[in-house]
Order: C-alpha cells, then structure tokens, then sequence
C-alpha cells in the first residue's frame, strides 16, 4: 500500500508532481475532460506503473499530452487534416490519432505497439504546468481504476486509486465531465473513434457504428505464429524469456512484471524482426501486471 496524499493545486504541489513524475511515478491530476494518471511517456517502467495502478487487464493504447501543438508534431506526423484540427481546437478536449514518427522517444508500452498515437494539448492549468514542468510528454489515461467511471473530482480519484498512487492534485471538479474527442486523421477520411466535448465532422466507422475504445482491429500484433507458455525454444522459435526461462531476449530476468509490462512490446517487435520464421514466449504468472501480458500475449497467439 502506498500513502496517496492530496495536495491542492499549488506551485508547490506541483513541483512535487513533477519530480515524482521525473522519478518514474504515475501521479493524478485534473484536465479540462477528467481527471488523469499522468506518467512520463518517455519512460516505458513509469507507463507500466499506470497499468499497476489501474489494475486493468488489458493494454490499451494511452493518449499522449504535450503543452502545444509544436511540441505534438515532434512527435506525430501531422498531414493536413490534422493541422485544420489542431487549429482550431488545441488547446481543448481533442484527442487527434495520426502516425508515430520513428524518433518520438515515446516507450512502445504507451501505444501498446502500434505505429500511431493519440495526442492532445490539454486547456486545463494544472495539466499544462505540470507538462512544462516536466518537460516531458506526459501518457495519461483516466484516473480510475479498471471498470470504473472516469473521475471529475480529486475525491472520485482517491476512492478508486487510494493506496495505489502517491500523489493527487486536487484541482476542483473538471468542467468537461466528459473524455476528449478523439478523431483519427491517418488514411483518408476523418474517423471519429470515441465522441467527446467537440464535435467534429467525421466519419463514425466503416461500418456504420463507432468504434469503441480499446477494441480497435488495429491492435499490433506479431506477423509470425507465436507459442504460449514456452520454456525450451525449438530450433526455428525466437524464444523471449522470463525470469529463470532464459531465451534469447528476457522481459524480465528477476521476474518483475513491471519491468516485463514496460519490455514486451519492444521484444514482440524484436521477435517479428529476427531471421526466425516462429516465436515463443516463456510463462508468465497471471497475478499483477501479468494479466494485462498474458490477455496481450493470447491475443497474439490467437
Ligand atoms: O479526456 C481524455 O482524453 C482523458 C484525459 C485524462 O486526457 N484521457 C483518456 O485516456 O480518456 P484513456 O486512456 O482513458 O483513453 C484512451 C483511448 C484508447 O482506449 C483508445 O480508444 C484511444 O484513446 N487511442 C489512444 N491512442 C490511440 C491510437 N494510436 N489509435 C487509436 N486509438 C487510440
Ligand atoms: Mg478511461
């Protein structure tokens, strides 16, 4: 159990935020939309960290904020689309999807894999002073616990993260009360993927219906047949490890599940680039962080 402390939104609170952030630690703190779980993007161990304390079974790609939108296209390839958008509605409650630049330095856990990311600049002071200082992009999910309703108070958050995150930065109730908007501007058409405060002229779904967060098709999954549960590799497996189950790369040697939460996607990646045509994966326990890597893990296999 972790002492959580909820200290009002203050230069000084802030500077503590900050330098837990910069310690690795995920911290809450109020935007405009709810309140989030911010953790440095950058560090792939302090995004686990927000799965920990979430306790959510699965990993879903997280939005990124950034204090503006040159800060966003450093990180993200903005077409056209994009920059109309973010013109005209950033800073606000509007989440934009478009394609990873190879460079970003954001750890592969923040977009469980993919090859695009959602990012927003934030309206709301004490999210926008805790990103400048940090000087980091800041991964930041709801501040609720896996299942339960996004918080819009200081207190919602302490009742579902209390004992699981040190810090809460109490900013009074959030004026949205609602998610962003979140709009994929890759391909060629506008997608709305999850409506919000804004609304923007976009094409719901192929399909007719919106998409829902977290069961997007586009989830990154290896190219090559993928074996569970594996503790010896045959001759033409790429074996990741675990713990005692060496292979030829380990998600954690000590076995760590936050450690192995923040390494999975990078050696799933490093496994569909290795000359081996199969890969295996040593077992993985399912308590903690272990089950969000086995429901990954599963789903790669399937
Ligand atoms: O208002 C908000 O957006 C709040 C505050 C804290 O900023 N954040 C938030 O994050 O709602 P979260 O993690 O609860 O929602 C993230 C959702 C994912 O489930 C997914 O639907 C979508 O954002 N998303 C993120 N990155 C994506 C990507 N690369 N491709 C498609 N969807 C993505
Ligand atoms: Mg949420």
């Amino acid at each position: 159990m972790t002492n959580t402390r909820v200290l009002s939104f203050s230069d000084e609170s802030l500077a503590e935020a900050a330098r837990l952030i910069l310690a690795g630690e995920p911290v809450a703190v109020p935007t405009e939309t709810v309140y989030g779980l911010a953790a440095d993007a950058t560090n792939a161990e302090a995004v686990a960290r927000i799965y920990e304390a979430k306790g959510r079974p699965t990993f879903n790609p997280l939005i990124v904020h950034v204090t503006d939108i040159a800060a966003a296209e450093r990180i993200g390839e903005f077409n056209e689309a994009a920059h109309e958008l973010a013109r005209r509605y950033c800073p606000g409650p509007l989440t934009l999807v478009v394609t990873l630049r190879p460079d970003s330095g954001i750890a592969s856990i923040v977009t469980a894999g993919l090859s695009t990311i959602g990012l927003r600049v934030p309206a709301h002071r004490a999210m926008q002073a805790l990103l400048r200082a940090v000087g980091r992009p800041l991964a930041a999910p709801s501040a609720n616990a896996s299942g339960l309703i996004s918080p819009t108070r200081a207190e919602h958050v302490l009742k579902s993260l209390g004992g699981r995150i040190p810090l809460i930065i109490d900013g009074g109730a959030t004026q949205r009360g609602l998610e962003s908007t979140i709009v994929a501007t890759t391909g060629n058409a506008l997608r709305l993927l999850r409506p919000g405060p804004i609304e923007v002229a976009a094409d719901p779904a192929p399909d007719g219906k919106i998409e829902a967060p977290g069961q997007l098709a586009s989830h990154y999954a290896p190219s090559k047949p993928l074996r569970l549960r594996a503790t010896l590799a045959e001759a033409d497996e790429y074996l990741i490890g675990f713990g005692e189950v060496a292979g030829e790369s380990n998600l954690s040697t000590s076995g760590d599940l936050v450690e192995a939460a923040a390494r999975l996607f990078d050696l799933l990646h490093a496994a569909d680039e290795s000359a081996k045509p199969r890969i295996a994966v040593a077992p993985v326990p399912e308590r903690g962080l272990g089950a969000a890597i086995n429901d990954r893990l599963r789903r790669a296999a399937a």
